[in-house]
């Protein structure tokens, strides 16, 4: 399955070097959801980390289209059990015995119960190895009911919060339809800071309705007063069927065009790397020892196994004795997947196996995503027989114009993105997926 983010790239892919224009749509959230990775083909991991969805919120902001629901009387007793057997049974298709990082997110997991987060833990626990100081994330929202169970989180094994801060200015979080004021956002914070020092995340968004680059870099000196060790910055992008796009296709808001998102962008990374908080990915920024290893798993296309509502996973499930990675992604609404749940122990929509070209254009378009880019070692661990980085991309010309025009790194290291680069990313990427693919044409590797 190739996701939104291939589609975005494919988009592009007809355009002129030369034509390259700042867009930053790549700079979107990649949703847990959505994201994509692949590790190896044909052989047997036992080891992968585990995202958890939970899917219900308590408002739907403008600008959202997660998987998520509004209910007023979630029956979180039996989205416990459901999210347990899920589990169960994941671990026992994917052969998985060992668990390198948990993340919860959503929707909006801070609205669980802690019991949930402990008794999906406890599963983990008893059923894998999961080391003993392993990430285990949640996405939190700042209201002050959710900051107040900070410390049940911790006790049932949280050690690792990413908080929706989104904005710190009034007007702006009542445009996005937050449920939280900037005080609440800024307690959050605070709070998990006490109970989880090094270990905090902000997510914010930039390019809103009517915003300078003045106003945002104030705002970003604003949070770095207050955050933590680790900062991800997404550009707002607009989703169609939300309340935003609505707005901004109707005339009654506007958003910065791509010229300034891209210079909101740049004037981010400089403020932030000022301060210490060095961009490791497009979106994410930390101190030495505060990257999201949970994140950067995906990145490095190791396998995951997606539990809960729309959660997707990339694993070879060899208790189906399959031998091929494939991409499942599971039932979307939560009653449909509690029914599924309840009647087959899983429920799995959709398993569609990569085939070996698919599996690298992943390795390649989320590894870039990188600072340090596809190492020449990771790419070694994926590629199969096909060739080195150098093999395949060393004599393109399109992929020397990417090089000479300062947008694309090649040595021996592996293969990178500049600072630019990073910038038209999703620019860059089809030619490198359409130099892969003509490889492997003309070489039937
Ligand atoms: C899974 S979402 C939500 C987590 C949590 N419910 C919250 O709202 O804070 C994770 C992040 O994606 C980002 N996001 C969601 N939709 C977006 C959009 N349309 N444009 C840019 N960022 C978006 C937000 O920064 C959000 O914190
Ligand atoms: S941004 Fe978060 S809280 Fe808002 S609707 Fe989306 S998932 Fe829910």
């Amino acid at each position: 399955m190739w996701s939104r983010y291939c589609q975005t790239t494919c988009a592009v892919v007809c355009k002129d070097l030369n034509l390259i224009t700042g867009e930053l749509h790549f700079l979107r959230k990649s949703s847990h959801c959505t994201q994509i990775a692949t590790h190896g083909h044909g052989n047997h991991c036992n080891q992968a980390s585990l995202y958890i969805h939970w899917p219900y919120c308590q408002k739907r902001c403008s600008y959202c289209n997660f998987n998520k629901y509004i209910s007023r009387n979630v029956d979180n007793d039996r989205m416990t059990r459901c999210l347990v057997t899920e589990l169960k049974n994941l671990l026992g298709i994917s052969g998985v015995s060992s668990i390198t990082s948990v993340f919860f997110g959503g929707g909006t997991p801070s609205l669980a119960d802690p019991q949930t987060i402990f008794e999906v833990l406890e599963v983990v626990k008893e059923t894998s190895s999961l080391a003993d100081r392993a990430e285990i994330s949640i996405e939190v929202n700042p209201t002050h009911l959710e900051t107040k169970k900070l410390v049940d989180f911790q006790h049932a094994g949280i050690n690792r919060v990413s908080v929706g801060v989104q904005s710190l200015k009034a007007g702006d979080l009542s445009v996005l339809g937050r449920d939280h004021t900037v005080e609440e956002a800024v307690r959050c914070v605070l709070e998990s800071r006490k109970l989880f020092p090094g270990r905090v995340s902000v997510d914010m968004i930039f390019g809103r309705p009517n915003q300078t680059i003045d106003q945002w870099t104030e705002e970003l000196q604003e949070l770095l007063k207050i955050c933590d060790s680790h900062v991800s910055l997404y550009q707002l992008t607009l989703e169609r069927g939300t309340k935003l796009f609505k707005q901004v296709h109707q005339g009654t808001l506007m958003i910065p065009d791509g010229d300034v998102m891209a210079e909101m962008y740049r004037a981010s990374v400089e403020i932030l790397e000022r301060s210490g908080l060095c961009r490791y990915e497009v979106s994410n920024f930390s101190t030495k020892d505060a990257q999201s290893l949970h994140n950067r798993s995906y990145w490095e296309g190791r396998q995951y196994l997606g539990v809960g509502p729309g959660a997707h996973g990339r694993f070879v499930p060899v208790g189906l004795g399959k031998d091929m990675r494939e991409a499942r992604i599971q039932t979307l609404e939560p009653d449909n997947w509690m029914f599924e749940v309840e009647k087959f122990g899983h429920a799995t929509r959709r398993a569609v196996p990569l085939t070996k070209l698919e599996q690298l254009q992943e390795v390649i378009s989320l590894g870039l995503r990188m600072q340090d880019g596809l190492t020449s070692s990771r790419w070694l661990e994926h590629q199969g027989g096909t060739g080195t980085l150098n093999d395949i991309f060393g004599s393109c010309p399109s992929v020397n114009n990417l090089i000479s025009n300062n947008f694309l790194t090649l040595d021996a290291r592996g293969m990178r993105a500049t600072s630019e680069g990073l910038i038209v990313l999703d620019s860059i990427l089809p030619y490198l997926l359409n130099t892969l693919t003509d490889f492997t044409d003309c070489t039937g590797r």
